[in-house]
Parts: structure tokens; C-alpha cells; sequence
């Protein structure tokens, strides 16, 4: 079954389309990235599967469902979790409490609540600073807890955009660690413009430009892709 199927999406910013005419299905217990040069609509296309953008045109079903004019929260309560691109913890609570205010949406009562915080802070290797305050953890350790915030919500799909920006190189080699671990039980969509990360851990690439889709295959093929290599090589910006 497909967790996701995206047709024909469109976001229009006034004069400009963002997103234009995006197909997009991904399988279940797939892991997805998403590439393009800077401005390619990446991020737009996640405010439109999350709901939190309107789409100009198109369908998005989740799960067999029809989410197009869904509400951002009862797209979470269904299944979708998502990071952003700019960190969005709560800088003053502890890492317990982030997590706990993200696994509050869908757990019935305390108790629950702190398993499944002290499940989601192990799994991002963050259980012993889970006392600490946000704000004094590095920043590649933010991240991690915007993705165990994600994860205590038992995501059927966890969208991250650009994870491993900012990262040192040790936390992207933790970081795809990682994502095997989440594999396993969670289909993943990853805007990433690190291709080593895209070529270790994705099982297919969409490569979006000017908001449409240029092209969709392996790691290997979008590698030995020349219109590809054009859209990045030659594109006025690429993040190493
Ligand atoms: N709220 C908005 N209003 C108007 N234009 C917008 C808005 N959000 C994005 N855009 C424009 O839409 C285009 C796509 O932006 P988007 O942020 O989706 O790109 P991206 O692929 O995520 O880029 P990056 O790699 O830099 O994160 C850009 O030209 C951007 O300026
Ligand atoms: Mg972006």
C-alpha cells in the first residue's frame, strides 16, 4: 500500500508557482528524499502534505484517505509527523518536556506520556540529557530532539526537512544511523541536500526544480543523471 499519493499539487505565491503540478507516491516502509537546488519548492511541497499550506490544485491521500482539505493537527492524529527545516524546540523546557507536549496529541494520560518520551529520547540517543533545558544542548542535538518530538507520535510517516543542515560530520554519520532504526517500522520522506546521506540511506530520489519534478529513480540513476548533475552544478546555490 501507498502511506502517501500526491497529484497534480499546485501552490501559487501570487505570480510564482512554488509547486507545480507534483506527483509524488510513496510506498510504505520506503525512504524517500527529496533534492533540488535552493527554491525548488522543497519546503512548500512539505507545508502542503502537512497541511500547513493550502494546495492551489491537486489531491493528497494518506493512508487511503482523501487529506486534501484536512486540518494540519488531524493529519499528525492520523499518522504524519514532521520537522522543519528552522529548529522549532521550546527552548526554556527540558528535553523531556519538548517530547512530552508533542506525545501529549496522542497519549491518554501521564503515565503513557513518559514511556513513550523515554522511548522516543532513546532511540535519538538523547535519554541522558533529558532533564537538560533545550536551549543548552548543542544544535545537532536540537535537531535530534525535533525528530524524537516526531517520533512519540508513532508517525506511519515522518517528514524531515533538511535533518542534517548545520550538523558536524560525526552527528550525520549518528543521524543515518538513525534513520535505518526508524526504517524499520516508518516510512520516511527527507528533503536533504547532503547527497552522501541521500546515497546511504534513501531507496528512491525525487529531484524537484522550479517546483516541478525532474526526475525519480534510484541513488544511483539520479547520480548518473545529466539534466540532474545541470539543475544542481549549475544552479546559482548548492549546499555542500
Ligand atoms: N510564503 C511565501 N510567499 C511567497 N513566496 C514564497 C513563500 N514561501 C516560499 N516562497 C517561494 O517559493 C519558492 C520555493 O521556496 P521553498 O522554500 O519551498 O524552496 P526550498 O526548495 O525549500 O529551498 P531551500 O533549499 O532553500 O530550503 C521560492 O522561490 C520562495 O521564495
Ligand atoms: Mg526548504
Amino acid at each position: 500500500m501507498s502511506v502517501l499519493v500526491a497529484k497534480g499539487l499546485i501552490r501559487q505565491f501570487n505570480g510564482l508557482r512554488a509547486v507545480d503540478n507534483v506527483t509524488l507516491e510513496i510506498p510504505e516502509q520506503q525512504v524517500r528524499a527529496l533534492i533540488g537546488p535552493n527554491g525548488a519548492g522543497k519546503t512548500t511541497l512539505v507545508g502542503l502534505l502537512s497541511g500547513r499550506l493550502a494546495c492551489s490544485n491537486g489531491r493528497i491521500d494518506f493512508l487511503g484517505r482523501d487529506i486534501t482539505k484536512v486540518p494540519p493537527h488531524k493529519r499528525i492524529a492520523m499518522g504524519m509527523a514532521y520537522t522543519f527545516q528552522i529548529t522549532s524546540i521550546f527552548p526554556s523546557l527540558s528535553v523531556h518536556e519538548n517530547v512530552a507536549i508533542a506525545a501529549r496529541r496522542l497519549c491518554r494520560n501521564e503515565k503513557d506520556t513518559r514511556a513513550v518520551v523515554a522511548d522516543a529520547l532513546k532511540r535519538v540517543s538523547l535519554a541522558h540529557v533529558a532533564n537538560t533545558d533545550a536551549a543548552d544542548l548543542s544544535y545537532g542535538h536540537q535537531r535530534l530532539l525535533e525528530i524524537a518530538m516526531g517520533l512519540s507520535q508513532s508517525p506511519r510517516l515522518l517528514i524531515l526537512d533538511e535533518p542534517t543542515q548545520g550538523l558536524a560530520e560525526g552527528e550525520v554519520a549518528e543521524f543515518i544511523k538513525l534513520i535505518h532504526d526508524i526504517r524499520q517500522n516508518t516510512t520516511v520522506l527527507l528533503i536533504e541536500h547532503n547527497m552522501d546521506v541521500v546515497m546511504q540511506v534513501a531507496d528512491v530520489v525525487t529531484v524537484l526544480n522550479h517546483g516541478q519534478v525532474l526526475f525519480e529513480g534510484t541513488p544511483a540513476d539520479v547520480q548518473a543523471n545529466i539534466e540532474v548533475q545541470t539543475a544542481y552544478l549549475g544552479g546559482a546555490h548548492v549546499k555542500a
